[in-house]
C-alpha cells in the first residue's frame, strides 16, 4: 500500500513540532528539563491513589471496569457542577460533560463549533495544542490582544476577513505567558462577545494555583450574572481538569457548557471515545469524598510559588543583559525575552548540550512568532536544580 496517497487532508496537514523532537533528549537523567508543562511528581498524592484504587475495586468493581455513560459519572458531574457554582450563578449537573482531560474537551468543543474555514480568535502567543487541536478540523486563528478595553484585533490578523466564531481564552496564568486577566479584561470581554455573537471558550487548567488563593470570577460566572441568569448557559464553554491538581495521567477534565452544547458533545464523543475511562472515574470520585484536593491544591501552591521564587531570584542574580521575564501569580509557567534580536530556537541547541531545557516562544504564536522569547516551566522542578538549571542557562545566554 502506498500510504502517503490515502491519507485524510487533515492526516496531512498535521504536523509534528521539530521542537518536540528535540525535546525528547529531555530524558537524558543529566537534563534539567524546564520544557514540559507538568506537575511536581514528587507531589502525587501517592499513598491515596494507590488506597482508593483498592478500594474502588474491592467496593465497586464492576462499576470501575465496566463501560459507563457518555457523560461520565452522575455523582461526579453533581460534584463538579457545585465546585462551579460560585458567586451566585448556579451550574446544573446537566451542564457538566467529564471528559479525558481538558485536551479532550478542546478537542469536542473545536469539533462542535467550527467548520472547515471559520476562524477562531486567539491571544498570540496561546497554547500550543489548542491550536494543533483547532487545525485538524479546519480552523484558522486571528491574533487579538487582550486587555482592560477587552480584546483588540491585532492589525496584521490575516483572518479577520472572515466573522469569528469563537473567543479561546486561558485568563487564569496562561500557558506560555503565565498571564491573568484582570476583573476589568473579563467583563469587557464577557460584554464584546455578547455583542458580537462570539462563544468564549474559557479554558481554566490553572485557576486552582493562585499563589495568593482566589482568581477574578470565571467568565461563565461574570456572563451568567450580566444576562441576569440565575444559573450559567449563556455565551460561554467553561473548560477544568483534574491534570495539575491530582495528575495527567488520570486523563479526566470536564466541560461546563449549556446543556444543548453538552448534549451535541455527546453525540460527538459517541463516535471517538464512547465515554470516559470508569477506573478513572471511580478513583477521581473516591478521592474528592476523602477530601484529597482539599489538601493538594494548598500545598501545589506553596511549593509552586517557591519554585516560581527560586527561578525569578536566580534570573535576577544572574543579571543578564536585555533578558526580562514577567511575575506570574500562579501557574506554571514563567515567560522570558531574550534581548531583541536573539533567538531562542538557536539557544536551544546550545542550552541542550549543557543539560538545560526549554521550550522556545515562536512555537505559540500565531503570527508574531517573536523568536527571542521563550517559556520557562517551574513546576517540575525542585527550587536546587532550578537554581542549577538556571546557572546553565545563563552561561550559554551570556556566551551569545
Ligand atoms: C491551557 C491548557 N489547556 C489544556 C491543557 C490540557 O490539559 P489536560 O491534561 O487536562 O488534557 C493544558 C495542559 O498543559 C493547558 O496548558
Amino acid at each position: 500500500m502506498n500510504w502517503p496517497t490515502r491519507y485524510s487532508q487533515s492526516a496531512r496537514m498535521a504536523k509534528r513540532s521539530a521542537i518536540r523532537e528535540l525535546l525528547k533528549l529531555t530524558a537524558r537523567p543529566d537534563m534539567i528539563s524546564f520544557a514540559g508543562g507538568l506537575p511536581a511528581p514528587e507531589l502525587f498524592p501517592v499513598e491515596e491513589v494507590r488506597d482508593a484504587c483498592v478500594r474502588v475495586l474491592t467496593d465497586r468493581p464492576s462499576r470501575s471496569l465496566q463501560y459507563g455513560e457518555s457523560e461520565g459519572f452522575p455523582e461526579l458531574r453533581e460534584w463538579i457542577a457545585l465546585r462551579e457554582s460560585r458567586g451566585g450563578v448556579r451550574v446544573d449537573p446537566g451542564q457538566v460533560l467529564i471528559t479525558q482531560g481538558a485536551q479532550q474537551a478542546l478537542d469536542l468543543v473545536g469539533r462542535c463549533l467550527l467548520d472547515r474555514g471559520e476562524v477562531a480568535w486567539v491571544e498570540d502567543p496561546t497554547y500550543l495544542a489548542l491550536l494543533t487541536a483547532w487545525r485538524g478540523v479546519g480552523a484558522g486563528f486571528a491574533p487579538c490582544a487582550t486587555g482592560p478595553e477587552g480584546w483588540t484585533r491585532v492589525k496584521s490578523g490575516r483572518a479577520f476577513g472572515r466573522p469569528p466564531r469563537v473567543f479561546y481564552a486561558n485568563p487564569n496564568f496562561q500557558n506560555p505567558t503565565g498571564a491573568t486577566w484582570t476583573r476589568e479584561t473579563r467583563r469587557r470581554v464577557v460584554e464584546q462577545a455578547r455583542a458580537e455573537g462570539v462563544a468564549l471558550v474559557e479554558d481554566d487548567p490553572y485557576g486552582d494555583l493562585g499563589f495568593q488563593g482566589d482568581t477574578p470570577p470565571s467568565l461563565w460566572s461574570m456572563d451568567a450574572e450580566r444576562a441576569g441568569l440565575g444559573r450559567g448557559g449563556g455565551n460561554v464553554v467553561r473548560i477544568g481538569t483534574f491534570s495539575k491538581v491530582l495528575a495527567p495521567g488520570l486523563r479526566l477534565g470536564w466541560v461546563v457548557a449549556p446543556e444543548e452544547v453538552v448534549e451535541r458533545m455527546v453525540a460527538v464523543r459517541q463516535g471517538m471515545d464512547l465515554h470516559p475511562g470508569t477506573l478513572a472515574q471511580s478513583v477521581v470520585w473516591e478521592l474528592v469524598q476523602r477530601g484529597t484536593l482539599e489538601r493538594q491544591v494548598p500545598r501545589l501552591r506553596t511549593a509552586y510559588q517557591e519554585r516560581c521564587e527560586a527561578m525569578i531570584r536566580s534570573l535576577e542574580e544572574a543579571d543578564l543583559p536585555g533578558v526580562t521575564w514577567n511575575r506570574p501569580e500562579g501557574g506554571m509557567f514563567l515567560w522570558v525575552r531574550l534581548a531583541e534580536g536573539e533567538c531562542a530556537e538557536k539557544l536551544l541547541r546550545r542550552a541542550l548540550e549543557v543539560g538545560v531545557a526549554f521550550v522556545p516562544g515562536a512555537e505559540f504564536w500565531v503570527e508574531q512568532k517573536a523568536s527571542n522569547t521563550l517559556r520557562l516551566n517551574y513546576s517540575h522542578t525542585n527550587p536546587e536544580r532550578i537554581r542549577e538549571g538556571v546557572r546553565r542557562l545563563s552561561s550559554v545566554i551570556r556566551a551569545g
